[in-house]
């Protein structure tokens, strides 16, 4: 890989031993992929936050990097391992709040914002269209590259922070124009009715469309959270973190329609809700907001919650960034929740919080929530934010 005179001497550690660690690993990661160049990042997102993920090891690496590192460009990171406010009351121990506020220090001593969601863009970390970006979380990835149209590889924690340090990522996979080409055209022919249907569609498309860049027609109108919660499961069950929509995602007619065509159609959306939801009735824990909760999913729950009680023995989590949930606090929405007995999760999720043996049996909106339900030993329901709701409130899935 050929570099600059700057970028050399970067190397030669003349920037301190986190640029000269960082671009260790630029340059390994690009020899490994063949980039003829590094290229400016407008912006980070960095995974791998969750002390329950990193361990000790982990640790030990952040704050060896933040002795003299600094990030040159916005970086933000994505969801910890707690509330990093109110970890109590999602039932997290101090040793592990102890640990995950260690590895938040490390990360603000490097200059990044304590922001820990998978939504970025909906807190001001939101790139323009054609904008090189490093960012790791899959879904976020998959929402910049498809539905913002900025040019993203789906990083790893090391090689985000490494392009935060440094300002610069190696250009190769899907920071070039020839890896954006579709190669499969895929026809929706049926009608999408609730939000689960977008986690169900992307369980779909993963499954026939493994490891492609999907063209997909015969949608009509998308909403932003239809979206957030389509990237998070077409990438998690199989498609690389790149589609087009056509009518609707920037760049999509700019694209030929490739030839090879699968459809998908009421029976794939079943199929794909059998295959996610178990066979359980019995709910005791109800999470909201994967990928994080925007503005107008936490009114809709606010307004289906209202006069209502979660259930003694449920809990009803709302995972949001905690820019979100102070908006909602001042809109109320926090206080109509929180008198029925949710719980706000904010900067974590239920995917990297440790949770392994806590509940039994999860109620959620999302396909990608289930997946990593599973691993954490639970059971899975999927469907509309309504009959989540009425699970919180009933301790049973109705459906
Ligand atoms: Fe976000 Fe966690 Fe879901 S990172 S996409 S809320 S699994």
């Amino acid at each position: 890989m050929e570099l600059t005179k700057q970028e050399q001497a970067m190397l030669e550690g003349r920037e301190g031993y986190a640029v000269r660690k960082s671009m260790e690993i630029l340059v390994a990661l690009g020899e490994i992929f063949e980039a003829k160049n590094l290229i400016d990042v407008g912006s980070v997102q960095v995974s791998g936050v969750s002390y329950h993920n990193l361990g000790d090891a982990g640790l030990e690496f952040l704050d060896s990097l933040a002795k003299d590192g600094k990030v040159k460009v916005l970086t933000t990171l994505n969801p910890a391992g707690m509330d990093l406010e109110n970890w109590q009351q999602l039932g997290i121990t101090a040793e592990f709040a102890e640990k995950q506020n260690r590895v938040i220090e490390a990360f603000q001593r490097m200059g990044i914002l304590v922001s820990c969601t998978c939504t970025p863009y909906l807190i001001g970390n939101l790139p323009l269209y054609k904008e090189h970006i490093a960012w790791s979380e899959s879904s976020a990835v998959t929402f910049a590259n498809s539905v913002l149209g900025a040019r993203t590889n789906r990083e790893g924690g090391p090689s985000a922070l490494a392009a935060a340090f440094v300002g610069k990522t190696p250009c190769y996979g899907l920071h070039i124009d020839e890896n954006r080409v579709p190669d499969v055209q895929v026809q929706i022919k049926t009608e999408l009715t609730k939000l689960s249907d977008w986690g169900a569609l992307g369980y779909a498309i993963g499954q026939k469309a493994e490891n492609q860049i999907p063209y997909i027609t015969g949608i009509k109108t998308a909403q932003l959270d239809e979206l957030k919660s389509f990237c998070a499961s077409t990438v998690t069950y199989g498609t690389k973190p790149l589609f087009y929509i056509k009518g609707i995602t920037p760049g999509a007619d700019q694209q030929v329609q490739p030839k090879k065509t699968i459809t998908i159609e009421a029976a794939d959306i079943k199929n794909a809700y059998d295959k996610i939801n178990d066979d359980t009735k019995e709910i005791d824990f109800v999470c909201v907001g994967c990928p994080h909760c925007s503005i107008k999913e936490i009114q809709e729950i606010a307004d289906l919650i209202e006069n209502k009680k979660v259930k003694t023995d449920v809990e009803l989590w709302v995972a949001t960034s905690r820019t979100v949930k102070q908006l909602a606090d001042k809109r109320g929405y926090t206080a109509v929740i929180e008198a029925a007995g949710g719980k706000f999760a904010c900067d974590t999720c239920m995917a990297v919080a440790p949770l392994k043996g806590r509940f039994k049996a999860l109620a959620t909106t999302s396909a990608k929530g289930c997946f990593y339900s599973r691993h954490n030993l639970m059971k899975t329901k999927m469907g509309s934010m309504r009959e989540c709701i009425e699970a919180a409130v009933s301790g049973t899935w109705n459906n």
